[in-house]
């Protein structure tokens, strides 16, 4: 595999998949011979085999589906894909190894907001804070009694973590130390005791064993083939009848149609998505839930953490073209 660039005296030629923060926009046309999608269209898989001829590095995000299709080409020209954002399963792992071509991501810089996004998401469906929006914008709130849009309690709950890396972690701090909860952990791999110490967890081996101890669920695994379903209807399940499911991770962790059944027959308390199976495409069934919370991918979604992430594709590709490895090569 080749990871080294072909260095020569021009800018590298760098494709931009979508529009960006203008002030990373800027750096990047200063830098590189850098094209922008200024229409801020999703790209095809024709586009993206033409500009895999054309550019050396490309750029894209989640929106970008970089699957065998779109990786179909003989002796490409691109030798970096920089990507925005922390997940990757949206790229195929194995056409660009096939390829040579270095894939690089954006860890630790959004971590923060993603993780009070989670907790957002946990007292908007545990409040009610969304059905309780939906009746005073449709002019329907008669005013306080005190059995109006009665929730459940966050604070000193238990919060099961499936996947304990930089967010989910992120989501111990805030939920354990903000909000006195209890904190059991599901992890691929076991984690170390002063990790789990720091945020008073417990890990047990199975998402089986997590889902019955747990008020609240929330996903901070990796998308992609290996965790499509990882939450299924067996596992639905398994939850308590009145907890809730968090899913800021990838859409297709869950299968929507267990979940919208799940919550249709009440046999889970509520759920809240910021992410969805084939987003931007939303699943009728869950269209129908009123104790469902659904946002449209916004965990990475503030000022500052958008344009960390942009500066952190831009160190990447400047130390590959600089012939050094991207601090965040991950392929
Ligand atoms: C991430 O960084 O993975 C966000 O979900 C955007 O892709």
């Amino acid at each position: 595999m080749m990871d080294a660039p072909v260095i020569t005296n021009h800018k590298p030629r760098v494709l931009v998949t979508r529009r960006w923060p203008k002030a990373v926009e800027a750096q990047l046309a200063e830098r590189f011979d850098a094209q922008f999608n200024t229409a801020d269209k999703p790209m095809s898989a024709a586009d993206f085999r033409d500009a895999l001829a054309r550019f050396d590095a490309i750029l894209p995000t989640v929106t970008d589906k970089l699957g065998p299709e779109a990786l179909d080409v003989t002796r490409p020209q691109t030798r970096l894909l920089a990507n925005y954002g922390v997940g990757f399963s949206h790229i195929d792992a194995d056409s660009v190894r096939a390829h040579g071509i270095t894939v690089s991501n954006t860890p630790d810089v959004l971590s923060e907001c993603t993780a009070d996004l989670a907790m957002t998401l946990m007292l908007m469906v545990a409040r009610r804070a969304g059905e309780g929006e939906r009746e005073l914008r449709a002019g329907e709130w008669t005013g306080w009694r005190p059995t109006h849009l009665v929730g459940a309690k966050v604070s000193g709950k238990t919060l099961g973590i499936v996947g304990f890396g930089r967010i989910g972690q992120a989501v111990a701090q805030r939920a354990h130390h903000g909000f006195g909860m209890k904190i059991v952990v599901q992890n691929r791999s076991p984690v170390r005791r002063e990790v789990l110490a720091r945020y008073g967890a417990t890990q047990v081996k199975t998402i089986e064993d997590l889902m019955p101890l747990c008020d609240f669920v929330s996903l901070h695994c990796p998308g992609g083939a290996a965790n499509r379903h990882l939450i299924d209807s067996r596992r639905l399940n398994l939850m308590k009848p009145d907890a809730f499911l968090i899913n800021t991770a990838r859409g297709e962790v869950v299968d929507e149609h267990a979940l919208a059944q799940a919550l249709m027959f009440d046999c889970i308390g509520g759920a809240a998505l910021d992410v969805f199976d084939g987003e931007p495409r939303i699943a009728p069934a869950l269209l129908g839930c009123d104790n469902l919370v659904m946002l449209p991918h916004l965990g990475s979604a503030t000022r500052e953490t958008r344009e960390a992430m942009g500066m952190r594709v831009l160190d990447n590709v400047t130390a590959f073209f600089e012939g050094r490895a991207p601090c965040d090569k991950v392929l």
